[in-house]
C-alpha cells in the first residue's frame, strides 16, 4: 500500500522542487488532446496541482481522485488558494475502482501515480470504461521537459534514497511493460518514453 506524508510531500515537492513542472504538463496534456471542456479526472492527482493547471487553462471541471485523505484535503486547499474551487472537486478512491459512471468522462490524467497502483491493468481498465467514446487518457509520469528535469535532479543531486527510487520504478516499468498491458486490453494507444518521461496515451474510438 502506498503511503507518504501528504503535507510534507505537498510543501516540499509539489509547492518546491517539482513547482514548474505542473503547468508544463498540464499544457502538454491539452494540446496533444484537445480537450477543453466536460469532465475531467487527475487520477492519483495527490495534492492536486496538475488538476489545478488543468483547470487554469481550460473549462474542465476536474475532480482529483487519490486513495489519501489528506491529498483530497490538500486538493481543496490548493484549488481554492489558486482560485479554481468552483472547477476542481477532490474525492478518495482508487484507481482500481473508480466510482464514475461509464462513457462519462472526456478526459483522464494522471501524472507518478500508476507505478504505485496496486494491479495496474485493472487501473487502466477502468480509465477506458469511465472515457466517453472519443475520450482520452495520458498517464504516466514526467517532469514536463529534459530542462526541467535537470534542475529537479540538481535540487535533488544529495537526495540519494530519491535518486535511487526513481530509478527501481523507471527499471520496473519500462514503456514494453505498459504497451503489453494496453495489448492485453485491446486498448489502441501509444507509449511514449523519453527521458524527461513515460506516458500512456490512448482515445477511446467513437463507436
Ligand atoms: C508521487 S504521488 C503523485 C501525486 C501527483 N499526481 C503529482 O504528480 O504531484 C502518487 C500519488 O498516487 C496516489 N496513489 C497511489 N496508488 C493509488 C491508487 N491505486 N489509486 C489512486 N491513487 C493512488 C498516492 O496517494 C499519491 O498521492
Amino acid at each position: 500500500m502506498y503511503t507518504m506524508n501528504a503535507v510534507e510531500f505537498n510543501e516540499k515537492i509539489m509547492k518546491g522542487h517539482f513547482r514548474k513542472i505542473y503547468p508544463v504538463i498540464a499544457r502538454q496534456m491539452v494540446e496533444r488532446t484537445g480537450i477543453t471542456k466536460g469532465e475531467c479526472i487527475d487520477l492519483g492527482g495527490g495534492p492536486g496541482m496538475l488538476a489545478v493547471c488543468i483547470a487554469k487553462i481550460t473549462l474542465m471541471h476536474v475532480t482529483v481522485v487519490d486513495l489519501m485523505p489528506e491529498c483530497v484535503e490538500l486538493a481543496i486547499e490548493n484549488s481554492l488558494e489558486e482560485g479554481v474551487r468552483h472547477r476542481v472537486d477532490a474525492v478518495q478512491g482508487v484507481a482500481e475502482q473508480l466510482a464514475f459512471a461509464d462513457a462519462s468522462i472526456d478526459l483522464v490524467v494522471s501524472r507518478g501515480s500508476i507505478f504505485f497502483w496496486e494491479d495496474q491493468q485493472q487501473g487502466l481498465a477502468e480509465v477506458f470504461r469511465v472515457l466517453r467514446p472519443g475520450g482520452w487518457a495520458y498517464i504516466g509520469g514526467g517532469f514536463g521537459t529534459v530542462e526541467l528535469l535537470r534542475e529537479i535532479d540538481e535540487l535533488k543531486a544529495d537526495d540519494l534514497e530519491w535518486q535511487r527510487k526513481r530509478k527501481a520504478r523507471m527499471a520496473q516499468n519500462p514503456p514494453e511493460h505498459f504497451r503489453a498491458m494496453l495489448d492485453r486490453l485491446g486498448i489502441e494507444g501509444v507509449v511514449e518514453h523519453q527521458e524527461a518521461g513515460t506516458w500512456i496515451i490512448f482515445r477511446k474510438p467513437q463507436s
